[in-house]
């Protein structure tokens, strides 16, 4: 655990919604793949007193920190520091079948977000982080210090959909270098200003796509799409809490092709791919959280649930 930690703890959302699309969900286990604090793995074994969880993070804190309070559910809880985009394996490796549900619950926790020594937030000036797993790959500085002015630049608009991209990495390599946080989001707000009477910090999508960049999040949903989709039993339930555009869109990219019996171009008179739905999707509307949930916990405002069903 943080030693440094001013930890708020994190509010899960949405969470009947994610009860109920697992009620019709077939026997086995249920891997909760972003396990976070626990806070969707416990209501599920509450809700469901026959079924077991298999809980899978990259943050070895958030795990230890839930470990304790898990106890209580006996042996129903089985939790793993890993990546869930190698859901297939760690699953295979514990013995974890079959499996009648998954939830993702992209992005990081408030825990995260507010633990100091993280480096995800500018509301703390602390060095630049924003690992998950921190004893993994390179953190955000070395990213900010090392990387030529044009991967900047594709990383701020393409994780970001930053506007002033190209100025912001040109003033990030000009104030080099860059180890806090305070000092980053000095330089992007100097750059860019306040945006009209946006109430959101200059500097957030920046923060954003640092993060993404850090931490390979695209890259990392869409194995995990494609290995949950393989983990699945028929008829077992695959539900994703997304929280910007970018990564819903990869979701539901993902859940319509997979959808599908072809994929071909419509410029194609007759199918070629022979490519086979393998699943149906539940939400044809997505689902977002109710007002009153956004009121409790604002955190919850850009949510949205995506639902699907594994057909064999
Ligand atoms: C939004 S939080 C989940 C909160 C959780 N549902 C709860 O109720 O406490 C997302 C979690 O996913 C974890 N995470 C992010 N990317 C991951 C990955 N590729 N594999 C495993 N865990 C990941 C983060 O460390 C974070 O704890």
């Amino acid at each position: 655990m943080n030693p440094k930690s001013g930890c708020t703890m994190h509010m899960p959302v949405m969470v009947s919604e994610v009860l109920k699309a697992f009620e019709a969900s077939p026997e086995g286990w249920l891997i909760d793949g972003t396990f976070g604090l626990g806070g969707h793995s416990s209501a599920l074994l509450e809700r469901y007193p026959d079924r077991r969880v298999f809980g899978i993070d990259l943050d070895a804190d958030s795990l230890a920190m839930s470990k304790g309070r898990f106890q209580t559910f006996n042996n129903r809880a089985l939790l793993v520091n890993g990546n869930y985009a190698d859901m297939t394996v760690l699953a295979h490796e514990a013995g974890v079948e079959p499996v009648g549900g998954i939830l993702l619950d992209l992005g990081l926790s408030s825990m995260q977000l507010e633990t100091l020594g993280r480096g995800f937030s500018f509301r703390n000036d602390e060095m630049l982080d924003m690992r998950y797993n921190q004893s993994r790959g390179v953190p955000a500085a070395e990213v900010v210090n090392t990387f030529e002015r044009d991967q900047l630049t594709n990383i701020f608009l393409n994780f970001g959909e930053e506007k002033a991209a190209k100025r912001i990495a040109k003033a990030v390599c000009q104030n080099r270098p860059i180890l806090t946080t305070g000092k980053l989001a000095k330089i992007v707000q100097e750059t860019v200003g306040r945006r009209g009477k946006s109430r959101r910090h200059p500097a957030t999508k920046v923060f954003q796509a640092l993060r993404i960049a850090v931490n390979q999040e695209f890259e990392n949903i869409n194995k995990g799409l494609s290995s949950g989709l393989d983990l699945l039993v028929d008829r077992g339930k695959f539900v994703v809490l997304t929280y910007h555009s970018l990564e819903d869109r990869i979701v539901k990219q993902f859940f319509k092709k997979e959808s599908l019996d072809c994929i071909c171009s419509t410029r194609i008179p007759f199918c070629v791919c022979d490519h086979q739905s393998r699943l149906r999707i539940v939400t044809k509307k997505v689902k977002i959280p109710t007002l009153e949930e956004v009121t409790f916990n604002p955190r919850s405002r850009s949510a949205k649930l995506r639902i699907v069903e594994k057909i064999a």
